[in-house]
């Protein structure tokens, strides 16, 4: 079995999976939503404090596995620097404790392997990930041939749901949040501009969308009743940004396969919208399970359960954190 952690940003996780089997044995996970919530957004530092508490609280519900474990993996790259310090620095210990190799596990593809939890992988295949993040678009042929075909100028599409939300004062995370308001909202009431709409580039940018969200919240004012209309109306042009890149990009690579992942994958007008994208191609819409959307371990350990049978492990000495590595 392979014991995997989690900590690259505000979600401390554990899981234990099989390695012949790719069973998922155990998998625990400590949210740190309520904790941030006050500030609108993650405070790395206070994430970073949590983990601390959280992680050894978990490892200790995993001690019975101790004697079954052949591997320790962890995310290593990218998120917040703080934050996967308390990951790596355990997985660490942990692998000189009980003389195990180690593997450093990229938290992109952790999310791809979303997908592959108890499963076989499928490939080739299209990847849209959406999370606080990341907003990207990339080509996957197996583990090691990715290719980013798109990706976020500024913020990211979770990101952008994060900020709306906190110019409303409703709380972090922002995704759910919006969706709900939005439900009972008019979509069309606002005339938000879609972002790079006339640019031939297929690309990302919701640093626009979100200023123009929040000119249209400073004008609400205290009308209240207007914040349902605006969510609904952010999510509708937020939505269309990707599904217009889409269809511009499968113009030349038609698709076959499309899977959403990524926190903001949970996202149910995304999730409609891009199925009809789809339909004129006849492809098939891959979603993860709705709890392994948002970050997880055991996502990290179905990367691992690759990354073993292939013996890519890493001196431990030489395992680093880079916070900033893309795919
Ligand atoms: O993948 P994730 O858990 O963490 C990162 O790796 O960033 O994604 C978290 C992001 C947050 O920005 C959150 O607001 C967003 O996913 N999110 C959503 C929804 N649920 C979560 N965004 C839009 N709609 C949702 N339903
Ligand atoms: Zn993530």
């Amino acid at each position: 079995m392979i014991l995997s952690i989690e900590s690259s940003c505000d979600d401390s996780a554990i899981a234990i999976t099989e390695i012949e089997t790719k069973k998922l044995v155990f998998h625990k996970k400590i949210s740190q939503e309520v904790e941030h919530s006050i500030y609108g957004g993650v405070v790395p530092e206070l994430a970073a404090r949590l983990h601390a508490e959280a992680l050894p609280k978990i490892l200790e519900q995993v001690k019975p596995y101790y004697k079954d474990l052949k591997a320790v993996a962890v995310t290593s790259s990218p998120g917040l620097a703080v934050t996967l310090v308390e990951g790596v620095t355990m997985a660490k210990a942990i692998a000189i404790a009980l003389n195990l190799p180690i593997i450093g596990v990229n938290h992109l593809i952790g999310h791809i392997y979303s997908l592959f939890i108890e499963k076989e992988t499928v490939f080739p295949l299209t990847v849209l990930l959406v999370s606080g993040g990341h907003t990207q678009v990339m080509e996957v042929k197996s583990l090691h041939e990715i290719t980013t075909v798109a990706k976020s100028m500024d913020d990211s599409f979770g990101e952008s749901f994060d900020k709306v939300a906190k110019m409303m004062g409703l709380g972090y995370p922002g995704g759910p949040l919006i969706q709900k308001l939005a439900q009972d909202g008019d979509r069309l009431k606002y005339n938000f501009t879609v972002p790079l709409h006339q640019s031939p580039q297929i690309a990302f940018s919701y640093s626009g969308l979100k200023n123009a969200v929040r000119l249209a919240v400073e004008e609400a004012g205290d009308n209240k009743e207007l914040y349902r209309d605006i969510a609904a109306s952010f999510e509708h042009i937020a939505t269309k940004h990707i599904t217009m890149k889409l269809k511009k990009y499968f113009k030349s690579h038609p698709p076959k396969r499309l899977a959403i992942v990524g926190g903001a994958s949970a996202n149910l007008y995304l999730r409609g919208q891009i199925q009809e994208i789809l339909k004129p191609y006849g492809a098939e819409l891959l979603l993860s399970e709705l709890q392994y959307c948002s970050d997880n371990a055991a996502m990290i350990g179905r990367v691992a359960v690759e990354l073993f049978q292939e013996r890519s492990f890493i001196k431990i000495a030489d395992l680093d954190i880079l916070p900033k590595s893309s795919l």
